[in-house]
């Protein structure tokens, strides 16, 4: 019988310390989160230094849980898989680090990954017959993304946001409408109550047939409604407002991710990253999904947000394809989709 590979996994490029064993790609053993939420949450959103400097008090912590939890040592495992880019420097640091520390004193191998094909490779761990071709949406707090995935490891990107990630946005209006971090979650609860035709707020689609996506604009467009309305002496209804600006958001996301879909004639939408939890985009995209025939695949809430599960999954097609790290892998904080790892040296 083949003998399958066991690749151990780390992320740490935000605000997750975690780190996961996975087998063949999709059999998840063991995928331990340490969330610092409620360390940032005082701040208003992730101090780029205290993450790092928690990555850094937690790392082999988890490291060892992980182990824990499976019943294994590190003679089972294969392979290292590890997030170098995007994200914060200083935070993905300490998992690159680590892992090229864990792998040279080992004499293992090991995978640096793109985090945001990570986002994508949840998926493959939820379905386990979900194969690419296929369109993706990627919609997280670093990153918004719509890209053609025309294999494992091949991605052309049909658009990406121009200034605000959709995330951001949802934590920025939290913020200003004093709901506190993350904001995604804190919105799409509230909308649950409110109308979202109570405010009108423009969709911004930029140019005819542009996949690009720009949030900024609603950002300032709820912010200068709640002032017209304090200067005006008016109550605002809060659950109406986030149920307006979920709603001038998802539409867009929804509209472009199906065009996508039919121009290149593919009967199959991903979407992943922590904003494909939200309630409304579930519900919207999934109507005019089943419209017209498309299939909608979306991962499970908790591997929606950041964790290694993701990465040892893209690690696995990744190790497959050859594709292996070496002492000189550095954090890359703007990483591009698709920019696979090339060795510099043979040590
Ligand atoms: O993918 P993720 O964990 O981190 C990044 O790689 O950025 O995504 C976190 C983002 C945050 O901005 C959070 O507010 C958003 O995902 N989010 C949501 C929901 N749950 C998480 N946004 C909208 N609705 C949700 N239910
Ligand atoms: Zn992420």
């Amino acid at each position: 019988m083949k003998h399958p590979l066991t690749i151990m996994a780390v992320e740490t490029s935000c605000d997750e310390t975690s780190v996961a064993i996975v087998r063949d790609g999709r059999e998840v053993i063991t995928n331990i989160i340490y969330s610092q939420i409620d360390i940032h949450k005082k701040f208003g959103g992730v101090v780029p230094e205290v993450a790092s400097r928690n990555h850094l008090v937690k790392i082999s912590h988890v490291v060892d849980e992980a182990l824990k939890e499976a019943g294994m040592s590190f003679d089972d495992i294969d392979c290292f898989g590890v997030t170098y880019g995007p994200g914060l420097v200083g935070a993905l640091l300490i998992g690159v680090a680590y892992v090229k520390g864990l792998a040279f004193a080992l004499k293992k191998p090991f995978v640096p990954v793109n985090h945001i094909e990570g986002h994508i490779s949840a998926n493959y761990i939820e379905h386990p017959d979900l194969e690419p071709p296929f369109i993706s949406l990627i919609v997280s707090g670093g990153h918004s993304h719509l890209v053609f995935v025309k294999d494992y490891g091949s991605y052309e990107i049909l658009g990406k946001t121009r200034d605000d990630a959709v995330g951001e946005a949802f934590d920025k209006v939290a913020r200003t409408m004093g709901l506190g971090y993350p904001g995604g979650p804190l919105i799409d609860k509230l909308a649950l109550e409110g109308d979202p035709e109570a405010i009108h707020f423009t969709r911004t689609y930029l140019e005819k047939d542009s996949f690009d996506f720009s949030f900024s604009g609603i950002k300032s467009g709820v912010l200068n409604y709640i002032n017209n309305q304090k200067q005006k002496g008016n109550t605002i209804n809060e659950a109406d407002l986030a149920a307006s600006f979920q709603d001038a958001v998802v539409e867009v996301l929804v509209q472009k991710a199906v065009k996508a879909a039919e121009k290149h004639q593919l009967q199959k939408i991903v979407v992943a990253g922590g904003v494909a939890a939200n309630s409304r985009l579930r519900l919207l995209l999934g109507e005019a999904c089943k419209e017209r025939q498309i299939d909608l695949y979306y991962p499970a809430l908790k591997l929606c947000t950041d964790n290694a599960a993701m990465i040892g999954c893209a690690a696995y097609y990744a190790y497959k394809q050859g594709v292996r790290g070496d002492m000189y892998v550095n954090a890359v904080p703007n990483l591009k989709l698709g920019q696979q790892y090339e060795m510099k040296s043979r040590d």
